[in-house]
C-alpha cells in the first residue's frame, strides 16, 4: 500500500516546497496547517486539487489526534512552526506553544498511530555559533541561543527522547539557512529585495559580518526526500550548501542584480543602512553535511548565483504578494529597527 504522507506547516515557505515536490513525486500528502501570519495557501496553487488540507494546531492535541486517526498516515514530516528569530526575542509565548507543545502533540500521536517514519524538521541554530573557524557535526553539543532555537532543540530533543523512549522512529534533520520564492518577507533575503524595489533603507544589523550557510529551498527538500527514502531512524542529518556568505555580501548581492534587471540613479548598495544589532546575534553557522553526502548520496547543487537570481526575479514577478506582505510588517519593523 502507498505511504500516506502527512506534512505539517505545508502552507509555510519550506512545508510548501516540500508539498509540490512531492506532487510532482505522485504523492498525496495531507497538509496540517494553522495558517499562522505566515502560512499562505497560495504557495500551493500549482498543486491544487492534489492535496488534502486541514486547518488545525498542532499545540492542540485533540485536534492533531482526531486528524490522525482519520487519515492514519505512515510517514509525518514536521516543518509547523514559529521561525523568525526576532519575532522570539519580542514575543516568546507562541514559540514555547507551536514548536515545543506541537511537537509532543504530533510524537504522542505519531506513536498512537504507529507512524512508520517521522522526520523531525530541526535548524543549525540549536548548535549556537561558531568563531571564523570549524563547522557543526550531527555530534556537536546543542547550545541554543535565542528563544527560537531553544524552542527548536526542545523540539529536536523531544524526538530524540521518542526514539529511545518509546522506539518512535524518528529522524532529525538540521538545515542551514534556506531562502528561494515565496519566503515571507520579514527574513533577510525577501526583506532586502522588497526595501530595495521600494528605494527605502535596507537594514543590516550590527557590523553586516555576521555569516549564514544559504540554502536553496528546492535542494533542502531534495535532502529531506533522500532522509525520507533511506534515511535512518535514531539518526540526525545536517543539510547544508557550504555556501557561507557574510549579510553585507548577501545584501550586495541582490543590489547587483537589481543594478542589472532595474538601474535607478544610484547604485541600490547606496540604501544599505547600518541598524542596532540583533540581541545574542549568533556570529556564524556553519554546518558539515558530509553524512547525508556519503551516507544518503545527497549534495546541494544549486549555486548561489543561480539561486539568488532565481529569487529576485521571482518577487519582482510576484510583487503583489511581497507588497501584501511587506504592509503587514510595518509596524513590526519601526519596533525592532533602531539606529
Ligand atoms: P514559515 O514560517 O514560512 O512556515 C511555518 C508554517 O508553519 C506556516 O505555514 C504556519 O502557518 C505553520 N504553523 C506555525 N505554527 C503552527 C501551529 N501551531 N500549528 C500548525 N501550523 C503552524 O517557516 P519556514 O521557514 O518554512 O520553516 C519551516 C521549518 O523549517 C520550521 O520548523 C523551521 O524551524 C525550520 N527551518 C527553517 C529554516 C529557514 O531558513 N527558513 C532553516 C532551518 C530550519
Ligand atoms: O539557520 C537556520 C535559521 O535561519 C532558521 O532556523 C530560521 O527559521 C530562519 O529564520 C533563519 O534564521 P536567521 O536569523 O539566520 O535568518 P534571518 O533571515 O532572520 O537573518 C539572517 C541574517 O541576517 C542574520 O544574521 C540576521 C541578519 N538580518 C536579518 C534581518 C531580518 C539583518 O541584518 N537585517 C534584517 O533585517
Amino acid at each position: 500500500m502507498a505511504d500516506t504522507v502527512l506534512v505539517t506547516g505545508g502552507a509555510g515557505f519550506i512545508g510548501s516546497e516540500f508539498v509540490r515536490q512531492a506532487v510532482e513525486n505522485g504523492l498525496y500528502p495531507i497538509v496540517v496547517d494553522r495558517l499562522t501570519y505566515s502560512g499562505d495557501l497560495r504557495r500551493l496553487s500549482p498543486v491544487i486539487g492534489n492535496f488534502k488540507f486541514y486547518e488545525a494546531n498542532t499545540a492542540n492535541y485533540s485536534e492533531i489526534l482526531e486528524i490522525f486517526n482519520q487519515e492514519k498516515p505512515s510517514i509525518v514530516v514536521h516543518f509547523a512552526a514559529e521561525s523568525h528569530v526576532d519575532r522570539s526575542i519580542f514575543e516568546p509565548h507562541a514559540f514555547i506553544d507551536s514548536n515545543i507543545k506541537g511537537t509532543l502533540n504530533l510524537l504522542e500521536a505519531s506513536k498512537e498511530l504507529a507512524v512508520r517514519l517521522f522526520i523531525n524538521i530541526s535548524t543549525d541554530e540549536v548548535y549556537g555559533e561558531l568563531g571564523t573557524q570549524g563547522y557543526f557535526s550531527e555530534d556537536s553539543p546543542l547550545k541554543p541561543n535565542s528563544p527560537y532555537a531553544v524552542s527548536k532543540a526542545a523540539q529536536d530533543m523531544l524526538g530524540r527522547s521518542y526514539y529511545k523512549t518509546f522506539g518512535l522512529p524518528v529522524a532529525t534533520v538540521r538545515p542551514s539557512n534556506n531562502y528561494g520564492p515565496w519566503q515571507y518577507p520579514e527574513k533577510l533575503i525577501p526583506l532586502a529585495i522588497f526595501k530595495a524595489i521600494h528605494l527605502e533603507e535596507i537594514p543590516i544589523y550590527g557590523n553586516g559580518e555576521n555569516i549564514r550557510e544559504w540554502l536553496f529551498v528546492s535542494d533542502c527538500i531534495e535532502g529531506i526526500f533522500k532522509v525520507l527514502e533511506s534515511g535512518k531512524p535514531g539518526e540526525v542529518y545536517n543539510i547544508g550548501s557550504g555556501i557561507e556568505l557574510k549579510n553585507i555580501d548577501v545584501v550586495k548581492k541582490i543590489c547587483r542584480i537589481l543594478d542589472d534587471l532595474i538601474p535607478q540613479k544610484k547604485p541600490y548598495e547606496s540604501l544599505i543602512t547600518f541598524v542596532k544589532d540583533r540581541p545574542g546575534h549568533d556570529f556564524r553557522y556553519g554546518l558539515d553535511s558530509s553524512k547525508i553526502q556519503y551516507e544518503l548520496h545527497f549534495q546541494a547543487h544549486t549555486s548561489f548565483e543561480e539561486g539568488l537570481y532565481k529569487t529576485v526575479t521571482w518577487y519582482l514577478k510576484n510583487r503583489e504578494w511581497l507588497e501584501e506582505k511587506a504592509s503587514k510588517l510595518r509596524d513590526f519593523w519601526t519596533k525592532n529597527y533602531k539606529k
